[in-house]
């Protein structure tokens, strides 16, 4: 079991450079299956969730070759329909291979996918979406099967902007035959950027990046290539880990508007943020204010940060209040940082944070992968040595993430124990 070791105290200061954003490629890969012809990305991370996909791509006829962080996936010769459990368990976004691969194949079968514990994480709206374009299921055995012959257009209503199901929908969508509209879609930047890529291989995507989605169905897709956007959850995690350590940074490969959120919660806590040649400077003031938050679907607050401005909260003096929309079970990292000195109460889905004046370190445990990216910036903020556990939820989501924190000046080791 690896763990990190962090003492905490050291301002961070210098440049850290920010990767591909874990959540476009896994969108990405599993729209390669649309293809008929080699597809190619750049920029890709190093995830543990990135490789548990291309075990899915090839489990699936799927041939990859890879070239340091670059990819290339083609499913020319797709043949298998069914996801093995294994795979299926170790994380959720292995459901996005339900549209392609009916879409492609007309049949597939996928274990109930498994991922990181932050709530129930239903998949109603993706299979009502996929009954609407005429898809047949089954639900047996743990395993959600599908079968169409051709998938038809339809107008679709979701009732929550679910990114998941909207992705989904999408790629199904690209071969079905006629056009389908997807009403309150996600409008996350992944969104867009899936539709871009799908675009270059010849589907017909518009409206990505607004509440509808227009699709008109194509024959066939060829490949095409695309250059990874960067993590906006990465850059938004090193921009709290260098407020919580009074440090200043900057931060290279980013798209200020995906932050816009994110900055906007920072500035009102009182952080020095600037843009400068394509990158963003961010410094924190001598003092930090509290701030109220509450996670929202994209352009509002993103959920992938509450816990991380949490950890940060519980050493600014006065009362913060994080509610939390998204997911029903995302507070795990609470009781984590109270091990720490933390004064949080929770009351339902909003979370009470009475900042305190100093955390001390301690053992404690990641629960999911925001968790304990939380775990670490709290860690950085503490008097004394902590240790992290449960790190294998860290590596699914930062590519290098020792190794960028200790560029930027910060103490931290992983160990086996
Ligand atoms: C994606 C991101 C994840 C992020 C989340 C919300 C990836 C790989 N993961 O997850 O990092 O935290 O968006 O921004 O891109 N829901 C239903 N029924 C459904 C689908 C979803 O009830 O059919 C609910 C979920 O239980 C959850 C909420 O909708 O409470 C949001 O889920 P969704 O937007 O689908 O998130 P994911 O695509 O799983």
């Amino acid at each position: 079991m690896e763990k990190y070791v962090v003492v905490g105290g050291r301002p961070l200061s210098g440049k850290v450079r920010i990767g591909g954003s874990k959540n476009s490629v896994l969108t990405l890969l599993p729209a390669c299956l649309l293809a008929e012809d080699a597809c190619n990305l750049y920029d890709v991370p190093n995830l543990s969730d990135v490789e548990n996909m291309l075990q899915v791509l090839s489990t699936l006829g799927a041939a990859i070759k890879k070239n340091q962080n670059s990819l290339t996936v083609d499913a020319g010769r797709l043949q298998f329909e069914t996801v093995p459990d294994r795979l299926a368990r170790s994380m959720r976004a292995s459901n996005l291979v339900l549209g392609p691969l009916l879409a492609r194949l007309g049949h597939v079968r996928i274990p109930y996918p498994g991922g990181c514990l932050i709530g129930s994480r239903p998949m109603d709206q993706h299979i009502r979406g996929l009954r609407l374009m005429g898809a047949e299921f089954t639900d047996r055995y743990g395993c959600i099967e599908a079968r169409a012959k051709k998938l038809k257009g339809a107008e679709i209503c979701l009732d929550f902007p679910s990114v998941g199901a909207t992705e989904n929908l999408i790629m199904a969508a690209t071969l079905a035959q006629g056009t389908t509209i997807i009403h309150n879609a996600a409008r996350e930047p992944e969104i867009v950027e899936l539709q871009n890529f799908l675009n270059a291989m010849g589907a017909k995507v518009k409206g990505a990046g607004s509440n509808t989605v227009r699709i008109e169905g194509v024959d066939r897709l060829g490949g095409a290539e695309q250059v990874v956007t960067p993590d906006r959850i990465e850059a938004g995690t090193y921009m709290v880990m260098a407020l919580a350590t009074k440090g200043q940074i900057f931060l290279e490969n980013v798209i200020p508007e995906h932050l816009e959120a994110v900055t906007a919660k920072l500035r009102e806590a009182g952080a020095r943020i600037q843009e400068e040649n394509g990158g963003l400077w961010i410094g924190s003031p001598r003092r930090l204010k509290p701030v109220d938050l509450k996670t929202m679907p994209y352009p509002g607050f993103p959920t992938d940060m509450q816990a991380q401005v949490m950890a940060l909260m519980t050493l600014v003096k006065g009362t913060s209040i994080a509610t939390e929309t998204i997911f029903e079970n995302r507070f795990q990292h609470v009781a984590e940082l109270c091990r720490m000195g933390a004064n949080i109460r929770l009351e339902g889905r909003t979370a009470i944070v009475q900042g305190v004046e100093s955390l001390s370190g301690a053992y404690v445990e990641a629960t999911d992968l925001r968790a304990g990216a939380a775990l670490v910036t709290a860690a950085l903020m503490a008097e004394g040595a902590s240790i992290i556990g449960n790190i294998h939820y860290i590596d699914r989501g930062y590519d290098q993430f020792e190794q960028k924190l200790a560029n930027l000046g910060a103490q931290i080791m992983r160990i086996t124990s």
